[in-house]
């Protein structure tokens, strides 16, 4: 979001890690992450590009989720290692890793605002954790921008009972916004969303990414929205990646488990309209639609 590209820590770019490829933005190598004796991963290697839309598939049990909090670093893999922008960050101690995970910013599945605070309060939420020096102008004037941007205006002062479930998810990003991460993770962004708001949140996903740069990574259920947004798609099988590549490569490439997967979700991936098909230009905001 700033001028200034931004780096994980020091000055200087890093080689490559092995195996790694120019455009990661986050290279997971051969991770496993056990639970005692269950082995839950079972040696992932994903390469997630910068400043596109990666989203991961698969089952109930398949490992989404532990992936998920291996990314922002919750957790450590059992073996293995996760490379943010060339940094191993698996090794890392807790008060490096809590810089680490300032880069990531989480949209939560149903939002997960405070429901006590309001609408300000939530989105400040962050700046008062992390940016204790902020000055309470500055912090007004970055919470009431941001709203703006998000076609929130005018909504500071309401609790969030009193948004519509659009709104409360534009008000989850807006927070998830707050410290410019570089990388936005959304737990199952539709799930539980009719049809129309789900295309909504697929296109806020989408503008999200165009407008503020960012890498996205979505956990997700939703075939419909897989084929929308991803510049990227992974199918998780028990703790493997099966299948990986464009959405197209899942449903119509040569792993019989992810044509299956995608065929029993009943969708017509032909009649889909894809972000990767549109340019730039074609993207209109819908924010203030919602
Ligand atoms: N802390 C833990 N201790 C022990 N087992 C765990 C732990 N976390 C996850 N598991 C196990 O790991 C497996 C994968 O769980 P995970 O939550 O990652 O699946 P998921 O793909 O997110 O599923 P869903 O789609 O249902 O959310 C499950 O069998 C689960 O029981
Ligand atoms: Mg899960």
């Amino acid at each position: 979001m700033s001028a200034e590209p931004r780096r994980t820590r020091g000055a200087t770019p890093r080689e490559l890690p092995p195996g790694a490829e120019p455009d990661d933005h986050i290279f997971v190598d051969s991770v496993v992450k056990s639970f005692g004796d269950t082995q839950v991963l079972k040696g992932v290697t994903m390469h997630l590009k910068r400043h596109k839309t990666a989203v991961i598939i698969g089952g109930s049990g398949a490992g989404k989720t532990t992936l998920l909090r291996l990314l922002i670093a919750l957790e450590r893999p059992t073996s293995g290692h996760i490379w943010v922008d060339g940094h191993d960050i698996s090794p890392l101690s807790e008060p490096e890793l809590n810089v680490v995970r300032q880069q990531f910013g989480m949209v939560f599945q149903y939002a997960a605002l405070l429901d006590s605070l309001t609408v300000f309060d939530n989105v400040a939420f962050p700046l008062r954790e992390h940016r204790k020096q902020m000055k309470r102008r500055e912090m007004r004037d970055k919470v009431l921008s941001m709203l703006s941007l998000l076609g929130l205006e005018g909504k500071e002062n309401r609790m969030p009972s009193e948004l519509s479930g659009g709104q409360r998810k534009r008000v989850g990003l807006a927070r998830a916004l707050m410290l410019e991460p570089e990388i936005l993770i959304y737990d199952e962004p539709t799930s539980g969303l009719d049809p129309i708001t789900s295309r909504m949140v697929d296109d806020l996903i989408e503008e999200t990414r165009a407008r503020f740069d960012v890498t996205s990574v979505v956990i997700s259920h939703d075939m419909t929205s897989t084929f929308r947004i991803a510049h990227q798609a992974f199918l998780l099988v028990q703790g493997q990646v099966i299948a990986s590549g464009k959405p197209d490569d899942l449903a119509y490439g040569s792993v019989d488990a992810a044509r299956e997967f995608i065929a029993a979700s009943g969708i017509a991936p032909e009649r889909i309209n894809r972000v990767d098909n549109q340019a730039e230009g074609e993207r209109t905001i819908k924010y203030k639609a919602m």
